[in-house]
């Protein structure tokens, strides 16, 4: 089992970390035999598994069962539940709550956006015993704000911000941050301030290790192409064949076999 000790270690021994996003028993079981040392249970969820345009339409209960398939499938393997749109900007109680039911599912660190008005929250949740992992730059639950899902940190101003941003997380006592879709040096002077570990995606390689969303970079669709995506299969591809194939043997009489029929 992977602990957060271990990616203490391997961050001060200079070896890159790695993390992919799964949401479901099957798939975390075959990562569970990869050599990928961290599972983030995003809340891209919504997007990828339940066909939304934003992460923003998915609960506490749903992501809650994410992080219980994948903590049955992938027992090896250091979970971290994303906090969905707003579970953490309401009473300390039902924000504890949020947080009670992923880790209660199975997850070892939660995730949540940004930092302005999650101070004391983000002190309570890891004063409680609960790693946290921020999450800077782009941050998808502030689509809304941002207009679209867009590169930030590209004027001085945003850059100083979203440094002071991380300085602050880890003087709150996160024990990670994701930087996502910001420039290469603005990742490359963040990362010169902190001593927690950064995960990147879409933020360069300077960053302690790299994160992408698992359906993204097994090519489940040719659709969507952010320039730091890279493609390791093409699923679409193959689900077709597979797919085309089972439909060919049925209708041809192909399938089943006489050794495929009791
Ligand atoms: O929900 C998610 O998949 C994420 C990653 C993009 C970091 O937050």
């Amino acid at each position: 089992m992977i602990s957060i000790n271990h990616l203490y270690a391997k961050q001060q021994a200079g070896e890159k970390l790695t993390m992919l996003t799964c949401y479901d028993y099957s798939s975390a079981r075959i990562m569970n035999q990869s050599d990928i040392e961290m599972i983030l249970v995003g809340d891209s969820a919504a997007m990828v598994m339940h066909g939304e345009n934003s992460t923003l339409p998915i609960d506490v209960d749903t992501m809650a069962q994410h992080v219980k398939a994948v903590a049955k499938g992938a027992p090896d393997k250091f979970i971290i539940g994303d906090m969905p749109f707003l579970s953490y900007r309401k009473s300390l109680d039902e924000n504890m709550t949020a947080v009670e039911k992923l880790m209660k599912a199975g997850a070892h660190a939660i995730k949540l956006e940004g930092v302005a008005g999650n101070e004391d929250l983000i002190k309570h949740i890891v004063e409680s015993g609960v790693p946290v992992m921020g999450h800077l730059g782009l941050t998808p639950q502030s689509v809304n704000q941002f207009g679209g899902f867009k590169v930030q940190g590209k004027s001085s101003d945003e850059r100083v911000r979203i440094i002071n941003e991380a300085k602050k997380l880890e003087s709150l006592g996160c024990f990670s941050v994701v930087l996502e879709c910001v420039p290469d040096e603005l990742t490359q002077e963040l990362v010169q301030h902190i001593d927690m570990i950064s995960i990147g995606i879409g933020a360069g390689s300077a960053v302690d290790g790299q994160v992408l969303v698992m359906q993204d970079m097994l090519g489940f669709s040719s659709q969507f192409s952010p320039k730091f995506l890279r493609r390791y299969l093409n699923t679409e591809q193959l689900f077709l064949e597979a797919f085309n194939a089972f439909a060919k043997d049925t209708r041809e009489q192909n399938y089943p076999d006489d050794s495929e029929q009791y």
